[in-house]
């Protein structure tokens, strides 16, 4: 331990960032974890109130009546409802209360307002950086595609290393942990550059391997948008909090050396046209874009889709980031799309906020993750469709 840790842990800067180090070197020990490393972004998950309840309301209120202040740039995932618009999402009184009592506790702690799943779009994290990130989604996009070097840390945990701006250095901060386990070949052709697609492929992964650091060689998943869904949905159907693919992960050419000959798991393109069809045998009450939020590429990309059209008629959900909504309110594009009959939602996302199941029974969804979530969290029928043709259904005249 180093004499900042040691004099920390004394209490010298206060009881709770003593409390704070506790706790993260009593997790460190139980992982064997030597030693902790310096952390230069926290992102704090687990913060609606749909998830953490009273529990993790009282928890987070015994933090800030501490006096705790986060010592590194800290971001916030989405809560459980949009912050501004809530009433017109028909958020009751008393989740609004609560949720809204979570967001002020945490603010004062000093954490960023930016209530998204997609951290990486307002700070890029850097190769061999590391954090304590929360959001499994966001997990998997910073080693996998960023090359930074996080485990995925429940909402606590975050909250802990946010105060003291340090980690235990076990699991992914390890390079020898970071070396593919088992490699995938998919078979047959198939656009794995639809988002839909590459979600579906990571809920196939996770369900084949459960856990342990795939390998994707000859890569096909090439757009950003597409390795964004596959490393969502692998983490939410497994244990799979990186993936290395050719091309994309940093550390590439050094982990497969460190490989050797793996394990092959085949993938045919056929087990994903099972999951993405491209017809699906009933109406949907909404469409849902953005999970992880949605970014500009997508919203653009989705905009073009549905440029021909005057109205859409199926009501398509966004949700998406403050960060992006603003710049889209710039660009002009959140009016426009607005006037087609599109609904954004920012802050928060269906899965995490009540409002889809007090809404709606048959939904649509272009991602992997809600795919798997929705269904479990929320009493509704959920099919995924390809992205690239969403346009088309929605405009299509009844
Ligand atoms: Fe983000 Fe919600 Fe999906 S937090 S990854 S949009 S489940």
């Amino acid at each position: 331990m180093t004499k900042e840790e040691e004099s920390i842990l004394n209490g010298a800067h206060g009881e709770i960032k003593a409390l704070a180090l506790k706790t993260i070197i009593k997790i460190g020990e139980s992982l064997n974890a030597e030693r902790l490393v310096d952390v230069s972004h926290v992102h704090a998950s687990g913060l609606s109130y749909l998830t953490i309840g009273d529990a993790g309301l009282v928890f987070i209120e015994s933090v800030v009546s501490k006096n705790a202040k986060v010592k590194v740039f800290s971001t916030l995932n989405p809560v459980g409802m949009d912050l501004d618009d809530w009433k017109k999402m028909g958020i009751s009184e008393d989740f609004a209360e609560k949720q809204k009592r979570i967001v002020e506790l945490v603010l004062k702690l000093g954490f960023d307002p930016t209530f998204t799943c997609t951290p990486y779009l307002i700070r890029k994290p850097f190769p061999g950086e590391h954090l304590a990130w929360g959001e499994s989604s966001a997990v998997g996009m910073a080693n996998t595609y960023y090359g930074a070097y996080t485990n995925r840390e429940g909402g606590p945990i975050t909250i802990l290393s946010a105060i003291v701006g340090k980690i235990y250095e076990a699991g992914l901060h390890l390079k020898e942990n970071r070396v593919p386990t088992v490699e995938i070949i998919i078979d047959g052709e198939i656009d794995l550059t639809d988002p839909s697609i590459s979600g579906a492929l990571g809920i196939i992964v996770g369900e084949k391997i459960k856990s342990g650091i795939p390998l994707f060689k000859r890569n096909r998943l090439t757009s950003f948008e597409a390795i964004k869904s596959y490393t969502a949905a692998v983490g939410a159907n497994g244990d799979i909090a990186m993936s290395v693919i050719d091309g994309i992960t940093p550390e590439y050419k050094d982990l497969i050396k460190k490989a050797g000959e793996l394990e092959k798991v085949h993938i045919d393109a056929n087990e994903l046209k099972e999951i993405v069809k491209d017809s699906i045998d009933y109406i949907p009450d909404v469409v849902l874009i953005g999970c992880p939020h949605a970014d500009l590429e997508e919203i653009l990309n989705f905009s073009i889709q549905i440029k021909d059209c005057k109205k859409i008629n199926i009501p398509v959900i966004i949700s998406t980031s403050r960060y992006v909504s603003n710049k889209l309110n710039e660009m002009g594009l959140l009016q426009q799309l607005e006037e087609k009959g599109v609904i954004f939602i920012k802050d928060t996302c269906p899965v995490v906020s009540p409002f889809v199941s007090l809404k709606f029974k048959n939904i649509v969804t272009v991602s992997g993750k809600s795919l798997f979530y929705l269904p479990r969290m929320h009493d509704v029928k959920v099919a995924i469709f390809p992205f690239n043709k969403v346009g088309e259904v929605v405009c299509r005249k009844k």
